[in-house]
C-alpha cells in the first residue's frame, strides 16, 4: 500500500538516479510547490542544488525573510536571494496595463533567473514543482482551442535558449499530496500550508500604476486581513485570502477632520483548484471589525469594500 514515507524514499532515488553528479538549479518562490520540491531534492543531493529566489519586491510582509531564514538556516540549502526590486519596481513605473505589468515582470524575472545562473558558472538540470493537474493542463492545452485570460507567469517559464534537462519530482501529485509530503519532509506549516500566491505578487493587486508606496499600503490592509482571518480559525477553511489597492480615492470622516484617502477590496474564496471559485461567506461582524482595525490603523486608507463577485464571471484576483 502506498504512503508518502515510500514516495519521498523512491523520489530521492529516481532524483539521484537522474541527476548523478550534476548540478542542479532550483527557482524558489516562497510557495508551497517550488518549497517542497527543493527540500525533497536537497535531501537526494545536498549541494548540489542551489535555490535561487528572485525577490521582486512584491511579496507579502515579511515573505522574503521566511522564506531565506527556513531553507538557507533551517534545512541549510544553498540560497542565492537576489533583491531585485529596484530593477521590478523601476520597469513598472507607469505601467498600468494589466497584461503589460505581467509581461514586464516574467521577462525581468526570467533575465535575473538566468543572470545568477550565469554567475553560479551554471548548471545541468534545471528544477521545477510542476503537479500533475499542471501536466494535464499542458497536454489538453495542445489539443483543442483555448482561451488565454491571463498570462500566467511562474518560476519555471524559462526561455528555450536555456535548455537544461528538467528534475520535476511533484509530476504525479496533486496539490493536498505536496502538502501532505512537505510535512513529511518537515516544512513548516506557514509554508505547507499557505494560500496560493500569483507568481507577479501585489503588482495584480494593485490596478493601475505600481509603486513601492502603494505597495507597502497594501501589505499593512493584507496583513491586518490574514490576521483577522488566523485569529478566526479560518485561514484553512479558505482557498486564498488577500486585499486589493483600489485607484479610487474617497470622502471620509475622522475624528473633527475630512479625509480624501485610498480604497481598498478584500476577497477571499473557496475552491478546489482555483478554476472557479466561491465568495467566503463571512459573518457582517468579523468584516467591521476587520474593516475597523484597517481605516484605524492604516494611514491613507479610509473606506473598505469585501468583493462578493464569484469566478465565473470574475476572476480571483483582480488583473
Ligand atoms: P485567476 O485570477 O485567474 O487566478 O482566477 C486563478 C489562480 O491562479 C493564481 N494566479 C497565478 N499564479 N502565476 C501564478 O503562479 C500567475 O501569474 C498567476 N495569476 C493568477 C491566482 O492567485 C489564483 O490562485
Amino acid at each position: 500500500d502506498w504512503t508518502m514515507g515510500a514516495f519521498r524514499a523512491e523520489a530521492i532515488a529516481r532524483i539521484r538516479a537522474q541527476v548523478g553528479t550534476g548540478r542542479v538549479v532550483c527557482g524558489l518562490s516562497g510557495g508551497v510547490d517550488s518549497s517542497v520540491a527543493a527540500v525533497l531534492i536537497h535531501e537526494a543531493i545536498g549541494d548540489q542544488l542551489t535555490c535561487i529566489y528572485v525577490d521582486h519586491g512584491l511579496m507579502r510582509a515579511n515573505e522574503s525573510e521566511q522564506v531565506v531564514g527556513t531553507f538557507r538556516d533551517r534545512f541549510n540549502i544553498r540560497l542565492i536571494h537576489r533583491d531585485a526590486s529596484d530593477l521590478f519596481l523601476g520597469q513598472l513605473s507607469g505601467v498600468s496595463d494589466p497584461e503589460v505589468k505581467r509581461k514586464t515582470i516574467g521577462r525581468l524575472f526570467i533575465e535575473v533567473f538566468e543572470e545568477e545562473q550565469v554567475r553560479l558558472g551554471g548548471a545541468d538540470f534545471l528544477a521545477q514543482g510542476t503537479l500533475y493537474p499542471d501536466v494535464i493542463e499542458s497536454v489538453s492545452a495542445t489539443g483543442g482551442p483555448s482561451v488565454t485570460i491571463k498570462s500566467h507567469h511562474n518560476v519555471g517559464g524559462l526561455p528555450s535558449h536555456m535548455r537544461m534537462k528538467l528534475v520535476e519530482p511533484l509530476r504525479d501529485l496533486f496539490k493536498d499530496e505536496v502538502r501532505e509530503l512537505g510535512r513529511e519532509l518537515g516544512i513548516p506549516e506557514a509554508i505547507v500550508g499557505r494560500h496560493p500566491f500569483p507568481g507577479p505578487g501585489l503588482a495584480i493587486r494593485i490596478p493601475g500604476e505600481v509603486t513601492r508606496e502603494k505597495a507597502d499600503l497594501l501589505r499593512k490592509v493584507d496583513t491586518i486581513f490574514l490576521e483577522e482571518i488566523r485569529a478566526a480559525g479560518l485561514y484553512d477553511a479558505i482557498w486564498q485570502a488577500f486585499a486589493v489597492l483600489l485607484p479610487v480615492r474617497t470622502v471620509g470622516v475622522m475624528g473633527d477632520g475630512r479625509t480624501y484617502d485610498q480604497a481598498c477590496a478584500l476577497r477571499a474564496v473557496t475552491s478546489t483548484d482555483g478554476m472557479t471559485a466561491d465568495v467566503y461567506p463571512f459573518d457582517m461582524g468579523f468584516l467591521t471589525r476587520v474593516a475597523g482595525r484597517i481605516v484605524n490603523e492604516v494611514r491613507g486608507i479610509n473606506r473598505v469594500t469585501y468583493d462578493i463577485t464569484s469566478k465565473p464571471p470574475g476572476t480571483i484576483e483582480w488583473e
